[in-house]
């Protein structure tokens, strides 16, 4: 489109000129659509990631830069042969994300993974990146805070983290983006407080969020509005959190994971509610008190353990049909009954 501007000013006397520049526009872009061939500025960027990567041969054999790039296993382009996708990994070179990155205008899906030397943060050129909607840089080591400005990328449904040397706090940022549903930033050195999420609640129903920020070291409480929006699977295992966690249950919910295990929580689990579709729950080494209530049993637990806890009385009839393994239930203040000491 770019060369066609000039000709348009020149006004009338050059409308020859136009119809062959919309001609050749049209041209080259059936080139683009036949040969596969991807946008030479998006090319010339990857070209650069992956010699920055060390041109690793999985990766070149994968993205096909030389060739038919749009018709290669690792790169994906929409149909005027921008690049939506791309997946780079294979590489154990020291490597930091360029931000050239920021001209890959159309990127939909970004992922690094497993590059054990990619180093450094994110740049904020990703911050332009409007159709954004995946950013997953997993099993790396990027360090330093997580930018605030990825909550400017309206866009983003799924970031994932995970695995990094990420420290600082989670950017209240992330809990404004209004179509998140998957967020996954477990194993990091995050501390702080998890902030608030406020979620287009149509989407959010449709797309109930999955929440997973095990392994770090944040403390404070569950954040009230996760008692209001809609989430179907939290890992929230292995920090410092505190204070009540049962409003993330309730059997109007579209709950079936909860993992809450090895933090400091302390409610009453005796009335707590769950759906009947519910398949996970592991609330361990807590100091969650009360009793296990009679409901639970209703479901097909997949996994279950309350263990290291302070509950109390019978473990419900219903439940320890299916659950014969002491150790979902030791140590706990009094609980008792199969497949625990019979209760006296
Ligand atoms: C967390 O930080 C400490 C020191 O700053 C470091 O030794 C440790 O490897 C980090 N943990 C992770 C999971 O990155
Ligand atoms: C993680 O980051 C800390 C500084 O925040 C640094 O001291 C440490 O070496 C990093 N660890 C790894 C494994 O990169
Ligand atoms: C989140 O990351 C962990 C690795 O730390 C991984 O095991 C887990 O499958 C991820 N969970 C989801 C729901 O993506
Ligand atoms: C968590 O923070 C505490 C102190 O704030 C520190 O002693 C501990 O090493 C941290 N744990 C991790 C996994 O970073
Ligand atoms: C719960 O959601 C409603 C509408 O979706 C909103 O008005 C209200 O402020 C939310 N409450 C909390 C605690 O987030
Ligand atoms: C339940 O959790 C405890 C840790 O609190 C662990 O020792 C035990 O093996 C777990 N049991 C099952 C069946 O997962």
């Amino acid at each position: 489109m770019i060369f066609l501007m000039p000709m348009l000013y020149m006004g009338k006397r050059f409308c020859l000129l136009c119809t062959f520049g919309i001609i050749f526009f049209f041209i080259f872009q059936l080139f683009h659509l036949v040969s596969g061939d991807c946008d030479p500025n998006d090319k010339q960027i990857l070209l650069q990631i992956q010699a920055l990567l060390g041109n690793p041969q999985e990766l070149v054999d994968s993205w096909q830069l030389e060739g038919a790039c749009c018709k290669s296993r690792g790169l994906l382009c929409n149909d005027i042969g921008r690049v939506t996708y791309f997946f780079a990994s294979f590489s154990d070179h020291p490597f930091q994300i360029p931000p050239s990155v920021g001209g890959l205008k159309y990127l939909k899906y970004m992922t690094f993974s497993d590059l054990p030397n990619l180093v450094g943060s994110i740049p904020d050129t990703v911050a332009t990146l409007s159709h954004l909607q995946t950013l997953s840089i997993t099993n790396c080591r990027l360090s330093g805070h997580i930018p605030s400005f990825l909550g400017q990328i309206k866009s983003l449904q799924s970031i994932d983290l995970n695995t990094n040397n990420l420290s600082g706090s989670i950017p209240s940022s992330l809990g404004q983006l209004p179509h998140l549903s998957d967020l996954n930033l477990s194993v990091n050195n995050l501390t702080g407080v998890i902030p608030e999420f406020r979620l287009d609640p149509s989407f959010n129903k449709q797309n109930p969020l999955t929440i997973v920020l095990s392994d770090n070291n944040l403390s404070g409480p569950i954040p009230k509005s996760f008692g209001n929006i809609s989430i179907q699977w939290i890992d929230l295992s292995g920090n410092q959190l505190t204070g009540d966690a049962s409003s993330l249950f309730g059997n109007d919910k579209a709950i079936w994971y909860i993992r809450i295990s090895s933090n400091q929580f302390s409610f009453d689990f005796s009335r707590v509610t769950v759906p009947s579709f519910m398949e996970d729950l592991d609330i361990s080494e807590n100091k969650i008190y009360g009793s296990i209530p009679a409901s639970l049993g209703d479901v097909a637990w997949d996994q279950f353990n309350v263990s290291n806890n302070l509950l109390c009385g019978p473990i419900p009839q219903s439940l320890n049909s299916q659950l014969s393994d002491p150790s979902q239930f030791f140590h706990n203040k009094c609980l008792c009954g199969f497949p625990l000491p019979a209760c006296v």
